[in-house]
C-alpha cells in the first residue's frame, strides 16, 4: 500500500485529480469507479478545470458510482445522481450513457443489483476506483459488520450513518433507510483503488483501517489485502499513519 502524505485538502484534490488524470491519459477508454461525498468535490473541480483548458478527455471514459440511495428520484437534490451530475458529469464531456449510478427508483433490489454487477463485468471492471472513507470505516454503503462478500446489494443505512448524512437533509427522518450500494466483494475486484481522506476527525478510523486488523466490523480494512491501493491523506487525517 501506498500511502501520500500531503499537506491539506487542495493538495490532496490535486494529487488524486493528478493520479485520474493519468489514467485517464494512459487508458482512454478507462473504467472509473466514483465516489460522493464531502471529501472528492475537490477533485472533481480541479478535473473539470483541467477538461475546460483541454489538457483531459472524458470522451471514451466509462464511470461506475458506488451507490445511490433507495427512493430518491433522479432529480431529488440529495440523490447521487443529482450530486455527480451537478459537481462533475454536467462539466465535463462524459457521454451520459457510459455514467452508470444504482437506480435507486428500482424497487426490485435483487435485479437493480444484479443488473449493476453485470454492466461492470460487461464493461471489463473497473480500472480505478475511487474511495472516501466513513467515520466508522464504511466504504459507500457497506456497513460495520457487512460479509465481505458481497457484490452489489441493498444496505440498511446505519444509525451513525443516517446522522453523518443528516446534515443534507431537512430532518433525520427525511434521509433514506437503504441504498444500493457496490460490496467490498466488487470494490476489491477494481484494479488499483484510490482512498483519499482530509480532517482530523478521520485520523482514528485511518489507523483502525491501514494499522488494525481485518474485519468486517471496519469494511475499509480489507483493503489491506489489494494488491495496488493508494490512500492520500492530508496531515490532520493521517497523523497515526
Ligand atoms: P465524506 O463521506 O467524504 O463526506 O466524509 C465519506 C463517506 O461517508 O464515504
Amino acid at each position: 500500500m501506498r500511502i501520500i502524505k500531503v499537506k491539506d485538502y487542495e493538495e490532496m484534490s490535486r494529487k488524486t485529480a493528478n493520479i485520474i488524470s493519468a489514467q485517464v491519459i494512459l487508458k482512454p477508454d478507462c473504467v472509473l469507479g466514483l465516489a460522493t461525498g464531502s471529501t472528492p468535490i475537490g477533485t472533481y473541480k480541479q478535473l473539470i478545470e483541467w477538461y475546460q483548458k483541454n489538457d483531459i478527455d472524458f470522451c471514451e471514459v466509462t464511470t461506475f458510482n458506488l451507490d445511490e440511495y433507495v427512493g430518491l428520484s433522479f432529480d431529488s437534490n440529495q440523490s447521487y445522481h443529482y450530486y455527480m451530475n451537478k459537481m462533475f458529469f454536467s462539466q465535463i464531456n462524459v457521454d451520459m450513457k457510459n455514467a452508470h449510478i444504482p437506480d435507486g427508483m428500482n424497487t426490485n433490489a435483487a435485479e437493480e443489483c444484479r443488473r449493476y454487477d453485470e454492466k461492470i463485468r460487461s464493461c471489463g471492471g473497473i480500472d480505478l476506483q475511487l474511495l472516501g472513507i466513513g467515520l466508522d470505516g464504511h466504504i459507500g454503503f457497506n456497513e460495520p459488520g457487512t460479509s465481505f462478500e458481497l457484490g452489489t446489494h441493498c444496505a440498511t443505512l446505519t444509525e451513525s450513518t443516517i446522522r453523518a448524512n443528516e446534515r443534507f437533509f431537512e430532518k433525520a427522518e427525511n434521509v433514506p433507510k437503504y441504498a444500493y450500494t457496490m460490496g467490498m466483494k466488487s470494490i476489491m475486484q477494481a484494479k488499483k483503488i484510490l482512498l483519499i481522506a482530509n480532517g482530523e476527525n478521520k485520523a482514528q478510523i485511518l489507523r483502525e483501517a491501514f494499522l488494525g486488523q481485518i474485519t468486517p466490523q471496519v469494511p475499509a480494512s480489507i483493503l489491506q489485502l489489494h494488491s495496488d491501493v493508494t490512500l492520500i491523506v492530508d496531515e490532520a487525517s493521517g497523523k497515526f499513519l
